[in-house]
Formats: C-alpha cells, structure tokens, sequence
C-alpha cells in the first residue's frame, strides 16, 4: 500500500491487518511518553482546504508520536487565497522533500489527482460526500474493541446519509468486516443509488432500534445542503433523533457512535452523548492510534501492510 485512498478499494484482510497493528500504536499512546522514533526524519504535511477539529489534530498527534516532522497547510492563509491551483500547490509542497499529504477537501476524488501529480503517499482524510477511510477505520477499531469484532453484528447508521463520507466509508468498512447495516433516513437524506450499496434501508428508526448492536448517529450537515431536505431541523429531532426517550429502545449494551462534531439536541439528546453506552470519545482517543498504524505502514520500513507482530520500536 503506497496510499490510503478509500475503504473501497480495501480486502477485509487489509483492514484487519490495520487494526491489528493499531493495537501495538494504542499501546505506545498508554505510555508515559507516548512517543517512538519510528518514522524520524520523515515529513507530513497536513493540506486542509475544509475545516476541522479532530481529523486534522488526530493526524498532527499521530504523526508526532511517531516523532515525524509537522507542518500545516491553512487555505486561509495560504497562496490559495491569491488564486494557486491545487496542482501548483502540490508542486511546491513535493518540491520541499514532504513524504506524506494528507489530503481534506470539498471535491470527491481530489486526493486521486494528487497521486498522479507528487511522489510523496496520499492521505484521503475526506474528499467531498466520497470517503473519509481513517474515519471508517477508527470505528471499526472501536467496535473492535468494545466486542471483540464486527461479524454478525447489526449496525444502523442514521441521518444525513447523502452528505456523507463518513457514511460511505463506515458502510464498506462495516460490511467488509462481516456486520449488517441498515441505514435510517428521511428519503431526502438518501443518496439517489443507495439501492447500489450493501445496505438495509428503513424510515422508521423506532422499529430499528431494538434490533441493533450499535447505532451510528450523523450530523446534520447543513453546509452540503444547497436545497430545503427538511421541512425543519425540530421535525428531523422528532422523527428521526435519538432522543432520550427513543434511546430506551435500545438494547442495554448496544453502542451509541458519532464522526464528530455532535449538533447536541439536533441528532442525539445531549445527554444521551454523554450516557454510559457512548463511545464518542473512545472513537476521538483510538482515531489518533489508527492515524498512527496508517502512517507508519505508509511511511515506516516497507510499504506493504506488516504483520501482526512487527517491532514498533522503544520508546525514545
Ligand atoms: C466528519 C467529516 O468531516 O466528514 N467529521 C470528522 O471527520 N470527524 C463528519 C461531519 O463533518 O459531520
């Protein structure tokens, strides 16, 4: 793997190899000092051109722990502003000697172009409504951990479907690994070829929540929407949120997930993103151990996916 590019274009064995090496990077960041030399020297540009919190901190910290060299690429700051093209862009960061982008931006297939135009490895930390791969993988990763693995299990994923590449990375990653999902939305909210995707559909999300083992919550994500989906933001809450009284349907240890960043009151009951059955925050701590796996296997000795028992080395 030179590249991480999309859920879809990976063999269920690539994603469990990935999570298993993520358990010796969950490892390192227990430690003391959560830092190892292993990828000393090596550069990784973080290139945002969409705003965020948590993925672009994840990777930072990811790649901090493996003790590589940061910078950060801000479009509000950058020659974008005076009009750069993307590929002008990329040129001058190859020109810098960088060994790895990772890549976020509005157009779906962005990070494709940026492998034909640099050397260095390609990130695809969300590319418009398309994929957001290390999203996918740091859930699976915390369903993993929670219950041991993915087969057999039945996941609902809920809301904003079509705006969403968290959506389409979790459905292929989930699948992948074996569980069921069935997708809950309004019609509106639907990509127009869900019927092209491994999934169960469903309107009601009282009928399907009893029957889950997780239920994956997404944002409303009113920037995408360029046309009124919604009669209102108070009859989605009705219909389709987890309120507190719809979280009693579910199963006592069923998991309650979330990408980030939670429109409290809009998609989930804010305490109910609090309550014992969330693992919101497990996804935000075990993101940054994936981040890790990713770049090491990128970026570390080799480029193929490593086994299991490869060395992470001492920490420094
Ligand atoms: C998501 C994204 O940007 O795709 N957030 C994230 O990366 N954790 C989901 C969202 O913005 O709703």
């Amino acid at each position: 793997m030179t590249d991480l590019l999309s859920i879809s274009d990976l063999e269920r064995g690539d994603i469990e190899r990935l999570l298993d090496l993520t358990d010796h990077f969950a490892e390192v960041s227990a430690r003391p000092i959560p830092k190892v030399p292993a990828l000393r020297g090596k550069t990784v540009v973080s290139l945002f051109y969409e705003d965020s919190t948590r993925t672009r901190l994840s990777f930072e910290t990811a790649a901090k722990r493996l003790s590589a060299d940061t910078m950060n690429f801000s479009v509000s700051t950058s020659s974008v502003k005076k009009g750069e093209s993307l590929r002008d862009t990329a040129q001058t960061i190859e020109a810098m000697g960088i060994d790895c982008v990772v890549v976020r931006h509005k157009s779906s297939g962005v990070p494709w172009q940026l492998t034909r135009w640099v050397d260095a490895a390609v990130v695809n930390a969300g590319d418009g409504w398309h994929e957001h791969p290390t999203q996918a993988l740091l859930d699976c990763y915390t369903i993993r951990q929670q219950r041991g693995s993915l087969d057999g299990m039945h996941i609902a994923i809920v809301g904003d479907v079509k705006h969403s590449r968290v959506a389409r990375s979790d459905i292929w990653a989930f699948t992948k690994l074996g569980a069921t999902v069935t997708v809950v939305a309004p019609p509106t909210l639907l990509p127009p070829a869900i019927g092209t995707y491994p999934v169960r559909v469903s309107h009601d999300i009282d009928s399907v929540l009893p029957t889950v083992d997780a239920v994956y919550l997404l944002r409303m994500q009113r920037e995408r929407m360029t046309e009124a989906l919604l009669p209102s933001l108070r009859e989605y809450t009705a219909t389709y949120g987890l309120t507190r009284e719809r979280a009693r349907l579910l199963q006592d240890d069923a998991l309650v997930m979330h990408p980030g960043p939670i429109n409290r009151g809009v998609e989930v009951d804010p305490d109910v993103a609090d309550e014992v059955r969330s693992v919101i925050i497990d996804q935000v701590r075990n993101g940054v151990s994936v981040r890790m796996a990713v770049l090491f296997l990128l970026l570390g000795s080799g480029s193929e996916l490593l086994p299991p028992e490869v060395a992470v080395p001492e920490a420094v």
